[in-house]
């Protein structure tokens, strides 16, 4: 995919209408004249909306401080836990999204693209890779650190509550380590799912401490020292068109992943089917008269 392609697929996040490119190059319009430029290496500035929600805001102005020193401390934070083996608990969580050559896939909250680099060699060759982050100087860093091969790589601003593409865009999706933080986080979760295929994957995680963990010593301290391990699995925000859900709990237990397939629909009860037999409708009112909701 050129990267005038690249423009191509991308949409208005607040409209969902196509863009188009400025005579000069620079820009992308709207059809109501709102505009996204293009900066300096390609990276598309995406980002909705304009003026980013409070906690977006923070995570935006705490990760362009802090963009030379996060790879080595999100490493050593996985050494911390269970002496984990970061490079391998990565493959696992890209691997989940069963990738294959020639896919095009978005990851939200790429960063300094430690994963980024499993999914290109995973969608290589001919696969396209798009990664989106919040803050620019993560994302630069990407791209100085990302040397792709017979892979297409673009790289965009853009929050991951508000995606600047249409509806089954992708094959895979993938966000690690960002979620507990997004102001929108059902948002997101519906953003995230809306752009992938029905059959396609999505991956996501973050801190979560297992619930079995949370009153052993060291455990305990970890969730004094940093409240953000005692964020709860956001069970609740995932969209319900989806099957095949499954949640893994990974480094040393202390962070969860969560895959699951995009459905083009949600599930549903047939409320109508007769009930097989009066000792399965005896039992069924029974218990419908003990509950108490
Ligand atoms: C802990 S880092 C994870 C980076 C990378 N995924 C990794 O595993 O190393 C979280 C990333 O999420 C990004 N982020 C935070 N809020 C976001 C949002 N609302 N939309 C998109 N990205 C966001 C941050 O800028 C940061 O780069």
């Amino acid at each position: 995919m050129t990267t005038e392609e690249f423009y191509k697929t991308l949409v208005d996040p607040e409209t969902r209408q196509p863009l188009t490119h400025s005579a000069d190059g620079k820009t992308l319009i709207g059809s109501n004249g709102t505009t996204f430029d293009i900066m300096e290496g390609g990276i598309v500035n995406a980002l909705y909306p304009k003026t980013l929600l409070e906690d977006d805001a923070r995570e935006q102005y705490l990760y362009d401080q802090a963009y030379l020193r996060y790879d080595r401390g999100v490493s050593w934070v996985f050494e911390t836990l269970n002496k984990s083996d970061e490079a391998a608990t990565r493959r696992f969580m890209v691997g989940l999204m069963d990738l294959k050559p020639g896919q095009t896939v978005l990851e939200v909250g790429a960063g300094t693209g430690k994963d980024s680099a499993l999914i290109i060699e995973q969608i290589s060759p001919g696969g396209t890779a798009m990664l989106s982050d919040l803050s620019p100087n993560m994302l630069r860093l990407a791209t100085q650190k990302l040397q792709p091969k017979e892979v297409d790589v673009h790289f965009l601003l853009a929050n991951g509550s508000y995606l600047p593409f249409a509806d089954d865009t992708f094959d895979a999706l993938f966000h690690f380590g960002g979620i507990n933080t997004f102001s929108e986080r059902r948002q997101a979760f519906l953003e995230m799912t809306r752009v992938v295929k029905p059959g396609g994957k999505v991956v996501i995680g973050d801190e979560s401490v297992a619930p079995w963990l949370r009153k052993t010593p060291t455990y305990a301290t970890l969730l004094k020292a940093n409240p953000l391990f005692r964020a709860e699995v956001p069970l609740e925000d995932v969209p319900a068109n989806i099957t095949d859900f499954k949640l893994h709990y990974i480094f040393g237990n202390a962070y969860y992943v969560m895959e699951y397939v995009v459905a083009d629909k949600a599930p549903e009860v047939d409320i109508d089917l007769p009930i097989p037999g009066k000792d399965f409708v005896d039992t069924w009112r029974l218990r419908a008269e003990k509950a108490t909701d």
